[in-house]
């Protein structure tokens, strides 16, 4: 733990959280969350979640993500900068979601280090869900700052080559927000060509 951090008391165990097995149930159910009740995630819940993670697809099997599960209060601080993301300090852990591009030798493959990544992210959110936790992906957090940026990596140990993804604020929710909306499938699915709506069993 950072010096000087201050400890939050450990509450003994989170409350009963709901589960959702059914996948297509947890799609509709997950919302970003960005407000967190003050308890702890047990370590069993967080090794279930990040093995969904794990078991991600990637090209060519490389498995480039890394994790680093921040519960540090300081280093929490450290993540919610810059302003107004404050919400995330009051996570109960943060993610750290990176990409390694060593997996590819010579071969380069950056695209592939910062997009496996993300789709393991979102395993990750979907398994967080499904066992009641709350989520929130945080990207703004790339674009920020160099210097803010460094200072991340030095913090975590974060190697140079090794790329920052994202973060996700995880946590028992403690809000309830309305689904946000979404484009029509007609509007996003075309059939065969693009712009030609899709639809559903048309009429012969
Ligand atoms: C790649 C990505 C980056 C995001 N970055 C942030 C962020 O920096 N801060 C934040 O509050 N929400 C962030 N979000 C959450 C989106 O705002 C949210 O997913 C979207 O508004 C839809 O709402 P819903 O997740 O509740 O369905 C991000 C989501 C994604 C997928």
């Amino acid at each position: 733990m950072a010096k000087g951090t201050t400890l939050k008391p450990r509450p003994e165990k989170p409350e009963v959280l709901e589960k959702t097995h059914d996948i297509f149930s947890v799609f509709a159910k997950r919302r970003s969350i960005r407000r967190y009740k003050p308890y702890d995630i047990p370590d069993e819940d967080l090794e279930q979640i990040l093995d969904a993670a794990r078991l991600a697809p990637s090209a060519n099997n490389t498995q480039p993500w890394r994790f680093i599960i921040v519960k540090d209060e300081k280093v929490k601080t450290l993540l919610a900068q810059p302003r107004p993301q404050t919400f995330i300090e009051h996570a109960n852990a943060i993610i750290v979601v990176l990409g390694d591009p060593s997996v590819w030798g010579p071969r380069g493959g950056m695209t592939w280090t910062t997009r496996d990544p993300i789709i393991a992210t979102e395993n990750l959110v979907l398994a967080a869900t499904a066992l009641g936790y709350g989520s929130c992906w945080i990207a703004m957090f790339q674009s920020r700052r160099r210097d803010y940026l460094l200072e991340v990596k030095r913090t975590l140990k974060i190697p140079d080559e090794v790329q920052l993804i994202c973060l996700v604020a995880i946590g028992v929710p403690d809000e309830q927000p309305e689904p946000r909306s979404r484009r029509a499938l007609e509007e996003i699915v075309y059939s065969e060509t693009y712009g030609t709506p899709w639809k559903s069993n048309p009429e012969p």
